[in-house]
């Protein structure tokens, strides 16, 4: 569906609803903005918070209301009449209760089974958005960090392009800095003939990385020659720039073993794509007066930090924060984006506070009531443990490498699935290239799902017997859950797409109203997901929606009953729904078990 077909989400819809009736219940407050939550009690699916707030504003001033419930009295009276709301209470200080109509939780269903998924985007109001995400630095590892934040990023971007909001894919890849002189010199040292020889000469980039690395450290005439070269590589001398290409080009290759495993797509501007905007931008914050000296180098003082953000080096080199105000004012201005959201650990949320505040002070962003436009967002996230507590690593305390870690979650979840299929006698209908298939569909799904489940910010242990465990909150688990409502649709022989024109749904049995319910909030959970910016709250709506499904499927008989049609849609619905989210998530879903 195109944007102009959706609806909104159930929230905003009576949000709508709700605002027409708060401008008639108290003309002389324009613009008060509806409070429309889920019902936490019993009494309602949704409910209007607004009686308490307005009643302090206009108490005294008012003759008509004598008291918040009578506040919240006439907001229910005053809500126009609609398809959406079957009957409105009143509790206590003025809360609005709001029983959805059966009928139209059902038909917005079918709508959405006849439109597609589609129907049920949420409509933001950002239009284009920059997500910086992966971003590992080259010759050096790529780390359970990058995983993270691939895969949070992913997903992040994902939701919002649902969302019909344009999205660049950022990978701001660490090409830049005094590493690749030590790591040019070393090259040339030990690989006279690299031209030719390349990558074969070079072989193990993070090896290389090590041995260039303990030159540098122990031999003072090596350092030496790798700091000119430094300068060398920025005066843009051809040798250098040929030898820094090449170390990109092999980085690049293994970045994008991981891409392809995981099925992310990205596109580089990496730290040396924003150096030639350095000078231009600093010299604007200079002329606004933001940067001074201190100790030698250029550092802007910004509000809340005790130590200022060092722009140029003592010794007159760029950094990291250099490059990332003009990444910052390339992708306000010249990108134009309304929304710029960066992922990477928590740890570097100082930096891009500095950052911000650097960019507010400089006008770039305006601040209204507290909140920056153009939109600027941290993604901050917790570390991966291992078993024991400690930051995962291999066991010999190495850098755990993520093409050695998905191909292991892969080959763990093809034993599962082999011993599973023999033990049910099915091996034998399964082909090479499915089981193939299946094992990457879970084994990397596993992966994604254990660290989207968590609230980013907390650290999440790493544990394949965990991630891979058919029951409980986990990929595998859910995967056999929607495989298995595909099984019970395909099983009752019936045609979908013809079911899809003819049947009406209806919600009769308390289960089947508890999963429709659940359905139909599926817009607004991806909507607070991506305006919260938190992946999490997509995967407890997946797993609460197995949950529900599950209830409905143990108390309602689908097949051969009387209300065979409607159920078999609500089945198909819940798949449809299910699947989307495995999509939103970054997981391919399976069909067969
Ligand atoms: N390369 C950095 C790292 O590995 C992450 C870069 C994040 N993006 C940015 N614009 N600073 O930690």
């Amino acid at each position: 569906a195109k944007g102009g077909d959706r609806d909104g989400s159930v929230k905003q819809q009576l949000s709508k609803l709700f605002k027409a009736s708060l401008s008639a219940t108290v003309p002389d407050e324009p613009n008060i903005e509806p409070l429309v939550e889920v019902c936490t009690a019993k009494f309602g699916d949704y409910q209007c918070n607004n009686a308490m707030g307005l009643w302090s504003r206009i108490k005294g001033k008012s003759k008509e209301f004598k008291n918040p419930n009578s506040v919240g009295q006439a907001i229910a009276r005053n809500l126009p009449p609609s398809d959406i709301i079957e009957s409105t209470s009143v509790a206590g200080p003025g809360f609005v209760n709001i029983v959805l109509s059966d009928k139209w939780v059902a038909q917005s269903i079918q709508k959405m089974l006849l439109s597609g998924i589609g129907t049920w985007a949420p409509i933001l109001s950002v239009p284009k958005a920059v997500v910086d995400f992966s971003s590992p630095n080259i010759a050096k590892e790529m780390h359970v960090g990058h995983l993270r934040s691939t895969v949070i990023g992913d997903t992040l971007s994902r939701m919002l392009e649902f969302s019909n909001v344009e999205v660049l894919r950022r990978n701001h890849v660490g090409d830049w800095g005094t590493q690749f002189g030590m790591l040019i010199e070393h090259l040339f040292d030990k690989f006279p003939n690299w031209e030719e020889a390349g990558e074969q000469a070079i072989g193990d980039l993070q090896e290389f990385y090590k041995a260039s690395k303990r030159r540098f450290d122990d031999d003072s005439t090596f350092m030496e020659r790798a700091q000119k070269a430094v300068v060398r590589l920025q005066g843009g001398e051809a040798r250098y720039r040929d030898a820094w290409k090449k170390i990109c080009e092999i980085s690049r290759k293994e970045f994008d073993l991981v891409y392809q495993r995981l099925g992310v797509h990205l596109e580089e501007k990496g730290e040396s794509f924003y150096n030639p905007y350095i000078p231009g931008v600093l010299e604007e914050l200079s002329n606004k007066g933001l940067i001074e000296e201190s100790d030698g180098a250029r550092v802007i003082f910004v509000e809340g930090h005790q130590i200022p953000l060092i722009v140029v080096k003592r010794d007159g080199g760029y950094n990291y924060a250099s490059t990332d105000l003009a990444a910052l004012w390339y992708r306000l201005n010249i990108e134009k984006a309304n929304w710029i959201i960066y992922v990477t650990d928590v740890g570097q949320s100082q930096h891009f506070d500095m950052v911000f505040s650097a960019a507010r002070r400089a006008g770039w962003l305006l601040d209204s009531n507290g909140n920056l436009y153009p939109k600027v967002s941290h993604v901050g996230f917790g570390l991966v443990l291992g078993s024991d507590g400690k930051r995962f690593r291999t066991r010999s305390s190495e850098v755990v490498r993520l093409i050695e870690l998905l191909d292991e979650a892969k080959s763990r979840s093809k034993t599962e699935l082999k011993k599973r299929l023999e033990e049910n006698g099915k091996i034998a209908d399964w082909t090479d290239e499915e089981l193939e298939k299946t094992a990457e569909a879970i084994g990397y799904g596993a992966v994604k799902y254990a660290d989207l489940k968590n609230n980013r910010l907390t650290n999440y242990t790493f544990n394949f017997d965990q991630m891979l465990n058919d029951k409980g909150n986990t990929a595998v688990y859910l995967l056999y859950a929607h495989a298995r409502i595909c099984s019970i649709i395909r099983k009752s022989g019936k045609d979908v797409e013809e079911l899809k024109k003819m049947g009406n749904i209806v919600l009769g049995e308390p289960d089947e109203r508890i999963l429709g319910l659940h359905l139909i909030k599926f817009a607004e959970v991806v909507e607070e997901a991506c305006t919260n910016l938190l992946p999490n709250v997509l995967c407890e709506y997946l797993y609460n929606l197995s949950e529900k499904f599950t209830g409905f499927y143990s108390r309602c008989s689908v097949v051969g009953s009387a209300e065979e049609t409607s159920r078999l849609l609500l089945c198909e619905a819940t798949a449809v729904v299910m699947r989307k989210c495995f999509y939103l998530l970054g997981i391919t879903p399976v069909y067969k078990i």
